[in-house]
């Protein structure tokens, strides 16, 4: 359900579920669950196999559901989620192509989206009677605004990926075969930087989004501060008073 391609200290990792657009069943978030579970590397990059990146939750999976079962997906689709946004390492979204549904929420999981020119995004749980239940609404919202969230949630709209950049749902709009390349050049660019400090961004900017800006301040100070001593720091500091290059080790 998931392929994994290492290159160097990127990973790539494609959903391989092309017949159904690679919609989300109970397997393919397990499987991914797993290769992330697994995954060691500086920088992974998300993309789908064929011509959708997810076009949602499978449908067919939970036509018959009943609350309680629909609370368990629910809940297991938010871990993921939840455990994405938590990695070590950045998660680039290449989104290829639809992301619908769970799979905007799988995209919103990831650090940054980059789409490809004929990507279609959009959250259209409502159109089936129901809303986004994979953290959809709060990370949407958290990304594009109050504003453009209700909009998206409440008609169902697929945008296309010029009107995703234009609100900020996306970072960069490429064309298709051009998409990876631009993801794995800017995942080899954080790849070459210092790996702590990359991870102390991740982490400070997602946690202190939901703080007080003093609060989180002063968490950007204690991960400011823990970084000193590190290998990293000396190298790279010691490197650019040398005029060299730095390798970094990640420790
Ligand atoms: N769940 C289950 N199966 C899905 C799916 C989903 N979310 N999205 C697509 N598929 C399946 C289709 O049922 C079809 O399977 P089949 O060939 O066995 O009939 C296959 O993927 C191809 O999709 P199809 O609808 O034929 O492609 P299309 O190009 O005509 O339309 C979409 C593409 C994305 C517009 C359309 O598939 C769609 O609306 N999907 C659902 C989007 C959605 O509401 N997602 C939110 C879910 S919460």
């Amino acid at each position: 359900m998931i392929s994994v391609e290492r290159d160097g200290h990127i990973a790539t990792l494609t959903i391989q579920r092309p017949d159904k657009l690679n919609a989300l069943n109970p397997e393919v978030l397990a499987a991914l669950d797993a290769a992330l579970r697994d995954l060691d590397t500086r920088c992974a990059i998300l993309t789908g196999a064929g011509r959708a990146f997810v076009a949602g939750a499978d449908i067919a999976a939970m036509a018959e559901m009943r609350p309680e079962e629909a609370r368990r997906f629910s809940e297991s689709g938010q871990r993921l989620c939840a455990a994405m946004e938590q990695t070590r390492f950045p998660i680039i979204a290449a989104v290829n192509g639809f992301a619908l549904g769970g799979g905007l929420e799988l995209a919103l999981a990831c650090d940054f989206i980059f789409a490809s020119d004929k990507a279609k995004l959009g959250q259209p749980e409502v159109t089936l009677g129901v809303i986004p239940g994979f953290g959809g609404t709060q990370r949407l919202a958290r990304r594009v605004g109050l504003g453009h969230a209700r909009e998206l949630v409440y008609t169902g709209a697929l945008i296309g990926a010029d009107e995703a950049l234009r609100i900020g749902l996306v970072n960069r709009v490429v064309p298709t075969d051009q998409l990876l390349d631009a993801a794995r050049e800017t995942a080899r660019a954080i790849a070459g930087v210092a790996p702590l400090a990359v991870n102390a961004g991740k982490r400070v900017l997602l946690r202190g989004e939901g703080m007080s800006l003093e609060a989180a301040c002063e968490l950007e100070t204690q991960a400011f501060a823990a970084l000193f001593g590190s290998d990293d720091q000396r190298t790279g500091m010691a490197a650019f008073l040398a005029k060299e290059k730095p390798t970094f080790t990640g420790r």
